[in-house]
C-alpha cells in the first residue's frame, strides 16, 4: 500500500521508529538496548521527537527512561505512567487517557483501550502503571496507524474501526501475554485494516504464535510480516 512519506521501522517485539512525511521521529514502546530482537545497528537511538507509551511492561518501556533522558523527546503514556516516569527523570511527559485525541508535532495521537495488566517493575516492587492503552495515529497526510500494545482481542476493536478507521494495524500475535494469532484474526475481522503487521511474537520462547498461522486465518487483510530492522515505505 501507499503510506505517501511515511516510514516505518520495526525494531523488533512491539517497538517500532516511525518517521513522519514532515521528518519527526517517533519511537513507539522504547525497548530498544534490552530488545534481543532490535538489531544490533539500531541499538543506539539517534534521535527521537516522540515517544509513545502503551504500558509499563519492561518489554514495553524497557529504555524508555534513558532515551528519554537522551533525547528529551515529547513522551506520551497514560497519566500514572507518565508519573512514574517522571519520578525517574523524564521530562516533556504528555499525559492522556483513554478516548482523547492529542495533537503532538505533526501527528494526531488518539489513546484508545486495551485489555491487559500494566503494573510497573520498580527495583523489587510492582507499583501501580494505569491501565495498559493502544494507540491511534493520524499523520497529516491523512493516513492513520494503530498500535494495539499488548492486548486480547475485546469487541470495541469494532469502535476503533468506527470511529479511526486505520489504514495499518500492528497487533501483537505472539500467544500466552497476549492475543494468539486466533485471536488476533478475530480482530482483522473488527479492525477491517487494509494492511497488519504483527508483532510481539517469538522473542521469548513461550511467544509461539507466528505471523503464517495469522495469515492461514484471514482474507481480506494483508498481512505484512516484517524483519527486525526491516523498513516499509
Ligand atoms: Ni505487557
Ligand atoms: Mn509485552
Amino acid at each position: 500500500m501507499d503510506i505517501k512519506g511515511i516510514r516505518i521501522t520495526w525494531l523488533g517485539h512491539a517497538t517500532f521508529r516511525i518517521e513522519t512525511p514532515g521528518g519527526k521521529i517517533i519511537l513507539l514502546d522504547p525497548w530498544v538496548m534490552g530488545n534481543p530482537m532490535c538489531p544490533d545497528k539500531e541499538k543506539t537511538v539517534k534521535h527521537v521527537d516522540v515517544m509513545l507509551c502503551t504500558h509499563g511492561h519492561f518489554d514495553h518501556i524497557g529504555d524508555a527512561v534513558e532515551i528519554a533522558k537522551k533525547h528529551t523527546p515529547k513522551v506520551v503514556g497514560i497519566p500514572e505512567l507518565c508519573a512514574w516516569l517522571e519520578k525517574k527523570g523524564v521530562k516533556n511527559t504528555a499525559a492522556m487517557n483513554k478516548g482523547g485525541t492529542q495533537a503532538v508535532d505533526d501527528i494526531k495521537v488518539t489513546m484508545v483501550h486495551a485489555d491487559h495488566s500494566c503494573g510497573i517493575s520498580d527495583g523489587d516492587q510492582i507499583v501501580y502503571g494505569g491501565e495498559a492503552c493502544g494507540f491511534v495515529i493520524e499523520f497529516a497526510n491523512g493516513v492513520k496507524i494503530y498500535h494495539a500494545g499488548d492486548t486480547n482481542v475485546f469487541g470495541d476493536m469494532k469502535i476503533i474501526h468506527d470511529l479511526y478507521k486505520p489504514d495499518i494495524a500492528m497487533i501483537p500475535i505472539g500467544d500466552h501475554y497476549t492475543m494468539s494469532p486466533r485471536e488476533a484474526a478475530y480482530a482483522c475481522n473488527l479492525l477491517k485494516a487494509k494492511t497488519v503487521i504483527p508483532m510481539h511474537f517469538g522473542t521469548f520462547p513461550v511467544l509461539i504464535g507466528r505471523p503464517n498461522d495469522l495469515k492461514k486465518l484471514v482474507t481480506g487483510t494483508e498481512i505484512v510480516e516484517m524483519k527486525p530492522g526491516e523498513t516499509l515505505q
